[in-house]
């Protein structure tokens, strides 16, 4: 052989692994340019798996959450809360949260959402799919704010029926982070200390969570339709002019006397906190120094070449390593512990908080059982009131013993005095109608607190579970012919509830 064609053949050899490495080295870089780069999706597109044909480890990672299906029945751990929430659709079903994908099943599954026979009926408003869907920012563009936060919940059943996803927090056009929620936009510059326009790509990591990770209220809302009828829309709203402090919020609802529901025993004007994430983060130690929800809960991860943020939004201790350890340098089991000793203090202050309200709520039920009058109940249902919203605060959001441990530590220890000073006036009252030893019954399981509270729970279960066979598979067929449902999203989902 010449030596020249020995040169080659030795140069085709060594090329050949170089091409290989450069192509894959290539297709790499051509792959983490196609994430750069912006395809053509549709305006509100609420199908997920069309926005994953473009960005499929984006997508992929979302479909992960499916993962995490356990079913936790919070009233099972804390029978008190079937007391402290009685007559309020809290008091029916009440579960931890779950994987994001989980979203929608858990809103139309729970007993709270009631047993709809049609799109007229039911317990609660069109305003509870609010946080639940794409659909949602699809058919407030298409229909109006307003006419969107019309009617009842299972007015949109055959609408929202895909779980929450890219167009919740992308914009089709630019991919950018976008806030999809007007009453965000409208409760921040209320607050007015981030204005919505200044707000910097690090502050729309946290916000677009803010959407939803937030506090509300259902605020009435009167309009005129185009036929010139009178309508009123339950308008989600959060209460943030007065700032994101638990004494703040208090401040706005009563100034507005506003009641979510009045207790079904105590008979008090309440409120109930719904998950007051973002302003409690706020406060924190990560909050105050810049570290956004995505740096914990969206880690970047890298595959191959590519580096993409998991959109397997869930714990952040399941991946400790691309979370916590790219700022602190202590070891996994350090961290670990850290965290779970934050749990333990905070359910140790949130036992003693609701041991207390729970008892007050009964307490103030005997009394007004022996003719207790308006005016000696005032001010113990006000410090009912104020206690039972300030524990509701400080634990709702769940990870606020993380987020925010002293905050929440001290709210909770404010919740314990104001349920405290309401006990010491009752039991004055109870004294002066020869009740001074009153023993509030026992809660101590979920039954027995659901019988103290007359619930009949198994008519509950029933009703829903005519409707779920019912009008529910009603919404998924005309979801389907509408061309709105992606039955990959629901692929592989287990029914779990507490009940059945
Ligand atoms: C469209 C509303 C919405 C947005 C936006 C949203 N969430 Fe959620 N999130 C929810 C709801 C509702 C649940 C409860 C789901 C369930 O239990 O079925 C939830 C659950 C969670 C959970 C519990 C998951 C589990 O497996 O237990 C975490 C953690 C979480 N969200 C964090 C975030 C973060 C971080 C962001 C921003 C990157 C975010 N969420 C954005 C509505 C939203
Ligand atoms: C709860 C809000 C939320 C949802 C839902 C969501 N994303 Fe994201 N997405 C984010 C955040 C936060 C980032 C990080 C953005 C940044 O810092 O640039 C991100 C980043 C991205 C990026 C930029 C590259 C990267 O990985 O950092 C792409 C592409 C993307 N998401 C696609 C999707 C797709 C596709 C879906 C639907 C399957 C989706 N996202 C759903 C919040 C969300
Ligand atoms: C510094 C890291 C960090 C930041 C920043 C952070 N979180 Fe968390 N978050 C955690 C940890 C750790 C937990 C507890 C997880 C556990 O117990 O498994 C948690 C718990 C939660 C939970 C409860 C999950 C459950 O299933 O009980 C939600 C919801 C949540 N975070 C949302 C948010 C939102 C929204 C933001 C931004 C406003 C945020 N987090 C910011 C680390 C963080
Ligand atoms: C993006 C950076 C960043 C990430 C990610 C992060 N931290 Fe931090 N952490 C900080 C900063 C900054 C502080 C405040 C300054 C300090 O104390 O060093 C802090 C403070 C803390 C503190 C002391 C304050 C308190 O609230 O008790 C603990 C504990 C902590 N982090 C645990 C964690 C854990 C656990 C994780 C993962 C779930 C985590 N951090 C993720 C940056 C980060």
């Amino acid at each position: 052989m010449k030596k020249s064609t020995l040169i080659t053949l030795g140069s085709v050899a060594a090329i050949v692994p170089l091409c290989v490495l450069a192509l894959s080295i290539n297709e790499n870089k051509a792959e983490q340019q196609a994430m750069n780069a912006v395809p053509k999706i549709k305006h509100m597109e609420s199908i997920s798996a069309e926005w994953g044909k473009h960005f499929p480890r984006q997508y992929d990672s979302y479909l992960q959450t499916k993962k995490s299906d356990q079913i936790t029945d919070m009233l099972e751990h804390n029978p008190a809360l079937v007391v402290m929430w009685a007559g309020y659709g809290f008091s029916k079903d009440y579960n931890a949260p779950r994987g994001h994908t989980y979203i929608l099943e858990d809103n139309i599954n729970t007993l709270r959402t009631g047993a709809p026979t049609d799109g007229n009926t039911g317990p609660m408003p069109t305003a509870c799919w609010t946080c639940k869907s794409p659909d949602v920012p699809r058919l407030m563009s298409e229909k109006g704010e307003l006419d969107f936060f019309t009617g009842k919940w299972a007015r949109w059943g055959n609408e929202i029926v895909n779980p929450i996803g890219c167009a919740d927090c992308h914009d089709n056009e630019t991919m950018r982070l976008a806030i999809t929620r007007p009453q965000l936009e409208r409760a921040l510059d209320a607050e007015g200390s981030l204005k919505t326009t200044d707000a910097t790509h690090q502050d729309m990591r946290s916000l677009v969570c803010a959407q939803c990770h937030s506090e509300y209220y259902f605020k009435p809302t009167e309009w005129t339709d185009k036929n010139g009828e009178k309508k009123v829309a339950k308008v989600v709203t959060f209460p943030w002019a007065n700032g994101f402090a638990v004494e703040d919020m208090e401040k706005y609802y009563d100034d507005i006397n506003f009641v979510d529901w009045t207790h079904k025993i105590s008979k008090t004007p309440m409120l109930k906190a719904q998950h007051p994430g973002y302003e409690i983060y706020k406060t924190g130690a990560h909050g105050l120094n810049d570290v956004s929800c995505a740096d914990c809960h969206m880690p970047y991860v890298r595959e191959g070449g590519v580096k993409y943020s998991s959109h397997n939004v869930g714990s952040p201790l399941e991946n400790i390593a691309n979370t916590c350890l790219n700022c602190h340098s202590e070891d996994e089991k350090t961290l670990r512990d850290t965290v779970a000793r934050k749990l333990a203090r905070k359910e140790e202050m949130s036992k003693a908080a609701m041991d207390v309200i729970g008892k007050a709520h009964l307490e103030a039920g005997k009394a007004w059982e022996l003719g207790a009058t308006e005016a000696e109940m005032k001010e113990i249902l006000q410090d009912i009131r104020h206690a039972q919203w300030r524990w509701d605060y400080s634990i709702a959001s769940h990870g606020s013993f993380f987020h925010a441990p002293e905050e929440t530590l001290r709210i909770l220890g404010s919740a314990v005095n104001k349920g405290q000073d309401a006990r010491v006036k009752l039991r004055i009252v109870l004294a002066r109608y020869n009740a001074a030893e009153y023993v509030a019954p026992d809660f101590s399981t979920k039954e027995k607190a659901q019988q103290v509270i007359g619930l009949p729970f198994q008519k509950l279960v029933d009703e829903k579970n005519v409707f779920l066979n019912t009008l529910r598979k009603e919404w998924i067929k005309e979801g389907t012919d509408k061309g709105l449902y992606d039955p990959k999203t629901r692929e592989g989902i287990v029914f779990k509830t507490s009940y059945n």
